[in-house]
């Protein structure tokens, strides 16, 4: 998968995306991240990118020239065979992002993210691409960067190979529409706290069954709110 990410502050990226699962998977070649500053579609000799909105008001606007030329110079580096890419633009306006909209994200062969700045963009934006508007929850980030990071990690993790041992995306928080089981690691007991006997008892099916009902029960409690009839019959 080719991943573009359209920003002003492309550095802020290196760290988390060349550590750990993304690094790897850069590595491996599962994933290629490219970075494009707007700045470079700039022509005057401030490089703006920003200015004042029409009819006033305090901040600044994302300039359409910029974006739009941004977006058009990734799109002429497509490569051939790519089935669909998904243009994305990081807003807190937009569709709320979501496990099943990182699982679509991870069937695409190329995403194109524009991460916004300042108060806002200018609508036309919008307007003229067309973008899938997402947003990673109900508060207001200074910019679109880390809403950027959360979905790149989330769709890259789906990727095969990314994490080297394919079971382990399918058991998780949200999979099932549940949330996960507890998990636990050596010692068996630590500061007297124990680890539950069903887990050490060797019985697979036990476990199993363990599993689902501490699955239900935690998402019951916590988020009551994912508990569809469906899911609720599945784990009876
Ligand atoms: N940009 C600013 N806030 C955001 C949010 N909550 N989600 C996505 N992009 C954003």
């Amino acid at each position: 998968m080719r991943i573009d990410i359209l920003t002003l502050f492309p550095e802020v990226f290196d760290g988390y995306f060349g550590a750990s699962i993304i690094g790897r998977a850069s590595a491996a070649g599962i994933v290629d991240i490219r970075y494009t500053n707007f700045r470079d579609f700039t022509s005057d000799k401030h490089r703006s990118v920003d200015d004042k909105p029409f009819g006033g008001g305090p901040g600044m606007v994302m300039m359409c020239s910029p974006v739009f030329e941004a977006v058009e110079s990734v799109r002429q580096e497509a490569e051939s065979g790519e089935s669909g890419e998904e243009l994305i633009l990081l807003t807190p306006q937009g569709e709320r992002f979501s496990q099943p909209m990182a699982e679509s994200f991870a069937s695409r062969d190329r995403l194109i993210l524009i991460c916004g700045h300042y108060e806002g963009f200018d609508d036309r934006i919008r307007e003229g691409l067309q973008p899938r508007e997402v947003s990673i929850g109900d508060y207001v980030l200074s910019g679109g960067e880390s809403a950027a990071m959360v979905l790149v990690d989330a769709v890259v993790r789906l990727l095969p190979g990314a994490l080297g041992h394919e079971e382990s995306t399918a058991d998780e928080s949200f999979s099932h529409g549940l949330l996960e089981y507890p998990q636990y690691t050596r010692p068996r007991e630590f500061r007297g706290m124990t680890v539950p006997d069903v887990l050490v008892s060797g019985h697979h099916a036990e476990v199993e069954a363990w599993r689902r009902r501490q699955a239900l029960e935690r998402t019951k409690c916590r988020r009551p709110d994912l508990l569809s009839g469906e899911a609720e019959r599945s784990t009876r």
